[in-house]
């Protein structure tokens, strides 16, 4: 992402390279204090940053994000970003929402801690219910966590037990695309399929297995004309691998709605009933990992319900708290319940923080905006025009495609438009982290420029936005993507 320290790939604050191109949105409104340089000198020795080269900072500064207000966030010289990528896909809400961050004190002093194991607090049993009652058909279950990467885990977890308690217990594979990217703990890694982050930690647990990505602009020739036949292609592709494998090998399929890494791919019509046809002629279960696309992002409250299937577990986290407090979890049909309801049986799987009551009161607080302000609403009412604000980028050379849904879009960078040639690893590195993600900062926008598939830049504002921050968007990356296309 922009930020210069991208989460997901290796990447550093690049030197500042020409005159700082604030736009006139972005505001400067207090200097360096001493204060500000303690904290900087303190960062670069202490801190160790999440997939970035850390040596990007010997000489220069560790961006420092210091407060957040509505779409904005603020570094600690006072400068002014939209955050176009809701800091990492989650504040949903937006900052500086004074009555959620309230619900978290309350329930603080109330009771700040108590352990899921054996126990329920209030909290999680209404957050429980409420997700239930929000969730698609009879995903009544809630298994909470504290993370996205647990949630995947856990969801792996409990299909490996549940076919071994009804007598199948061989199967214990997972199928999931290419590039997507599922998490970084052990089991989560071996789900996700992007090469690149996975080799330092092989060998990984096994069964994971890779069937391919729904990239329609980058389709095999003999489906690259009609989408519908791609997307059934790619679904068959799935029933392809299972037998492959071996029917009774195959535990689940993990699938995001819009799949975020590689930019944005959104599932060809007739994609996810075919996937849920070819699961449930082989006994498979569906996860929908629904980490980055719930709680509003597609404009509904969960993926699986903007393109109508059903899921046997959504893995959920960030957006549900839109990052006030840490919590995911796991939605589970009733049905994967009933082996573990009688007796002694027990689901061998538990997480300390996992539920936490201030997180559930925060999540809690964070529904209560959704439905204040219509959000969801928010979303279906304006993404037509956020697609054709970012649409109006087309003209510019270097700009291939433009994919996505609701308030998820992603942007790919292309060397020739007609060929569709993308940037060699050397001008990848050049272009995206030599220039453009500095550049997208330095100009006063949070959003993401990849390149763990072909280069792409990502937008997943807060579900707040309206038309003019997806103007000021647009005008940014022309500004900042036709200086890119001048240094080629
Ligand atoms: C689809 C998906 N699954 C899992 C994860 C892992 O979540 P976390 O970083 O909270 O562990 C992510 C993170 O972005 C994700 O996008």
């Amino acid at each position: 992402m922009t930020t210069p320290s991208d989460p997901y790939r290796s990447q550093g604050h690049a030197p500042r390279t020409g005159p700082d191109p604030m736009g006139p949105e972005a505001v400067t409104d207090t200097a360096v204090t001493p204060s500000g340089q303690a904290l900087q000198e303190s960062a670069r020795r202490h801190m160790w940053l999440h997939f970035t080269r850390m040596s990007s900072y010997h000489n220069n500064d560790i961006p420092v994000i210091v407060r957040g207000e509505g779409q904005y966030v603020y570094d600690q010289n006072g400068k002014r970003y939209l955050d176009g990528l809701s800091g990492l896909f989650v504040s949903q809400i937006g900052h500086g929402r004074k009555e959620v961050a309230e619900a978290g004190a309350r329930q603080a002093s109330e009771l700040a801690y108590f352990p899921l194991w054996s126990y329920a607090h209030p909290r999680a049993v209404d957050l429980a219910e409420r997700l239930a009652g929000l969730a698609p058909g009879d995903l009544n279950r809630v298994f909470f966590t504290t993370s996205g990467s647990e949630a995947v885990e856990s969801a792996w977890k409990l299909a490996k037990q549940y076919f071994k308690a009804i007598g199948e217990p061989a199967r214990y594979k997972v199928l999931s695309r290419e590039i997507a990217y599922h998490g970084t703990s052990m089991g989560a890694l071996a789900i996700t399929g992007l090469p690149g982050i996975k080799e330092p930690f092989e060998p990984l647990p096994p069964g994971g297995v890779r069937v391919p990505n729904t990239n329609f602009y980058r389709a095999p020739g003999f489906v690259a004309e009609d989408l519908t036949a791609f997307g059934l292609w790619a679904a068959d592709e799935i029933e392809r691998a299972i037998l492959r494998e071996g029917p009774e090998s195959v535990a689940a399929v993990f699938l995001e709605p819009v799949q975020n890494s590689g930019g944005c791919f959104p599932p060809p019509p007739g994609y996810f009933a075919r996937v849920r046809e070819i699961c449930d002629r082989y006994g498979v279960l569906l996860v929908s990992d629904e980490v980055i696309c719930a709680f509003g992002r597609l404009g509904y409250y969960f993926g699986a319900q903007r393109y109508g299937y059903q899921p046997d577990i959504i893995t959920f986290a960030k957006g549900v708290t839109s990052g006030y407090a840490p919590l995911g979890g796991m939605l589970v049909r009733d049905q994967l319940m009933e082996p573990f309801s009688a007796g002694t049986a027990t689901f061998l799987h538990g997480i300390t923080f996992a539920g936490h009551p201030v997180s559930c009161a925060v999540a809690l607080a964070n529904l209560d905006v959704f439905e204040k302000e219509d959000l969801l609403g928010n979303v279906r009412a304006n993404e037509a025009t956020f697609r054709a604000t970012l649409e109006q980028l087309l003209d510019l050379p270097i700009v291939g495609d433009v994919r996505g849904d609701g308030y998820f879009y992603g942007i790919e960078l292309v060397k020739d438009k007609v060929t569709r040639e993308t940037f060699n690893d050397e001008e990848s590195e050049r272009l995206l982290r030599g220039f453009l993600s500095q550049a997208l900062f330095d100009a006063g926008l949070v959003c993401r420029a990849d390149d763990r598939g072909d280069p792409v830049i990502q937008l997943s504002p807060p579900l707040t936005c309206g038309p003019e921050h997806f103007t000021e968007m647009e005008q940014i990356l022309r500004s900042v993507l036709t200086q890119a296309w001048s240094r080629l």
